[in-house]
This record gives C-alpha cells, structure tokens and sequence, in this order.
C-alpha cells in the first residue's frame, strides 16, 4: 500500500504578482513512447460499444493489444550541476511500457533509484493504466499526482482491480503519493513549477496537472502529457502568472489538438494563436493530430522534428527514443 498520502497545497496566483519559481541550465525531454495506442478507429470503436466519450473510462474494457502509451523522461539540470530526473507519465499497456523502459534506459534509472519521481499528469488510460510497468521495477518510487484524481485512480494505485475494464495492478504503490492540489503554482524544484488544472475530461476524468521550467538566460518551458486543458490555457497561466513566463523559450508535448481526426474551425485557431508567444522551439507529440503540425509548419513554426523509429507516428512527431534539449 501507499507508504503515505500528501495532500499539498500551492501557492496561490495574484493579478500582477508573478510567482519567482528559481531557474534551471537546461531540460532535455527524451519521449519514451508518444503513441498512446495503435489504432485510432479501433480506440474509438471501443469507447463507442463502452457509452462513449462522457462515460467513465473505468468501466470501459478496451482492447488490451490496441493499448501502448504516453511517457518521456524529463532531465532538469540544476545551475549546481545537479540533475533532477522525473518520469512523466506511466503508459498504457504494461509488456509495450517495460520494452520501451528497456529501449530508453529509464528500467535501469527505475532500479538505480535515479529517477526522482514519477509525474502523472492525468488519469487518463493512456498516460495511467501502464502503471506496473514502473512499479514492478521501483515500488517505492515517490508520485506528485494531481489532487483531482478519482477514487478509482486511487485504489488503481493501491493495487486495484477493475473488473468490468478487464484489469488488475498486480503491483501496489509502497512509495509517498503528493496530490498537487489546484488554485496556484506548486514549486517542485529550483526551476521547476507544476500546476493542477481543475476541470472535467474525455472519459468522465477531472484535472491535468503540466510542468514548467525556468531556463536561466533563456527563458519558460512549457511540458504537457496531453494538454485536455488546452495549450493556450497551458501557455496564458505562464505568460499570467509566472515570473519570466513573457519570455518563452520552448514547448514540448502531446498539445491536443485535433488527436482523433480533422481539425475544426476552432482548433485551426488555436494553432494560428501560438505564433503570439514566439516560442524557440515546438516538440509536438502524441495527441497532436498531424493535420495541426502540418499548419505549424505551414506558418514558420521552429518546429523540432523527429526520427520516426521504434513505431513513433513519423517524422513530423517527436517521438519513439527522440530527444529534445532545451535551449
Ligand atoms: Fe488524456
Ligand atoms: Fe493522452
């Protein structure tokens, strides 16, 4: 069971009050896996035969061999020469998580205890369900979760079984779970902020909690597992909030942005939008829909390409193994 259960609060955000966070020298994001699962129509097939997209994920049974995973690997390296290393997220299915854990290196981080934590940033299947993958190689590992997990994703975590869902974490967490409250800014580190967005999901879920980094010399970092918050809130709360946050330097993640199919008027929009923060360097993966990369390039974006190995989606996507550093 859970060695113990914090519940933390932040520090809250005045209008023209920016939150000091202190700095970084650099992050590098290594995407573990970006693709949360094989088949998009198959993914939806399932969702639609389980009461579609409002109905509780934890009663749905999907198709465990159409099931990867969302994961990277966040290297913070402090203006000390020290590094601080989070893994951002679990994945989805257990067997595709630990070859992946074996591709990147991050089991022998795991069994080494040179992760520091494990970043959940939502509950979702993709980012969430792989769990044992992590805790069959480091039980104890401590978790920052966001405060709005449901009771499902906490028993999940203790060892739960979810009949109707098909599954069962045989691994129960033994380690400390942070539960990062909304309403501010968490200081997780010299350089590194978290916040908890509070508001419902797909799947009938609550909350998506995103990392930022302050970059000595160079500005904000933003990271997001998913984004369901939307990248212009994930962007605005820097921009508002935090101090430096006008001086933004990269972003990397799955944006959210169209990730089932074409894009909407409103999603179009949204891409158009980000040219106003003048980032230096854009990482889009996972959730992001091709068709939304393609226009990122179309307008001039400094968009950072990938390799596309290991069954990433391609080259646009910064994906399977690939790493990006910041500056
Ligand atoms: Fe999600
Ligand atoms: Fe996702």
């Amino acid at each position: 069971m859970t060695a113990s259960i914090e519940e933390r609060q932040p520090t809250p955000c005045q209008p023209g009050h920016p939150i000091a966070f202190g700095a970084c020298r650099a992050v590098t994001v290594t995407s573990v896996s970006e693709i949360g699962w094989r088949d998009t129509g198959k993914l939806i097939e399932d969702i639609e035969a389980n009461g579609g997209p409002s109905a509780c994920q934890w009663g749905m049974r999907f198709d465990y061999d159409n099931a990867a995973g969302s994961c990277s690997l966040v290297e913070v390296e402090g203006l000390n020469g020290k590094m601080i290393r989070i893994l951002l997220d679990a994945g989805w299915n257990r067997d595709y998580m630990a070859e992946r854990f074996r591709a990147t290196g991050v089991d022998r981080m795991l069994t080494s205890g040179e992760i520091d934590f494990l970043y959940l940033s939502h509950e979702h299947l993709d980012h969430f369900w792989g769990i044992e993958a992590v805790l069959s190689l480091a039980p104890e590992i401590t978790i920052l979760a966001p405060g709005t997990l449901s009771e499902e994703a906490m028993a999940w975590l203790a060892g739960g079984s979810f009949l109707q869902a098909g599954i069962t974490n045989r691994t129960p967490h033994r380690g400390k779970l942070v539960l990062l409250l909304p309403g501010g800014v968490h200081r997780l580190a010299e350089g590194v902020a978290s916040v908890t967005f509070d508001m419902p999901f797909w799947l009938d879920i609550r909350g998506e909690q995103s990392l930022y980094f302050n970059v000595a010399e160079e500005g904000l970092v933003c990271v997001a597992g998913c984004c369901h918050q939307g990248v212009i809130n994930l962007v605005d709360y820097a921009v508002d909030n935090l101090e430096g946050g006008k001086n933004l330097c990269g972003l990397f993640g799955g944006l959210h942005i169209a990730p089932l199919g074409p894009m909407t008027d409103e999603q179009r929009e949204t891409v158009k939008a980000l040219a106003k923060y003048g980032f230096r360097k854009i990482a889009a993966n996972h959730c992001t829909g091709a068709p939304a990369i393609a226009l990122m390039h179309e307008l001039g974006y400094p968009m950072v390409a990938g390799s596309g190995k290991d069954g990433s989606q391609g080259i646009d996507h910064v994906g399977n193994g690939d790493t990006v550093r910041f500056p």
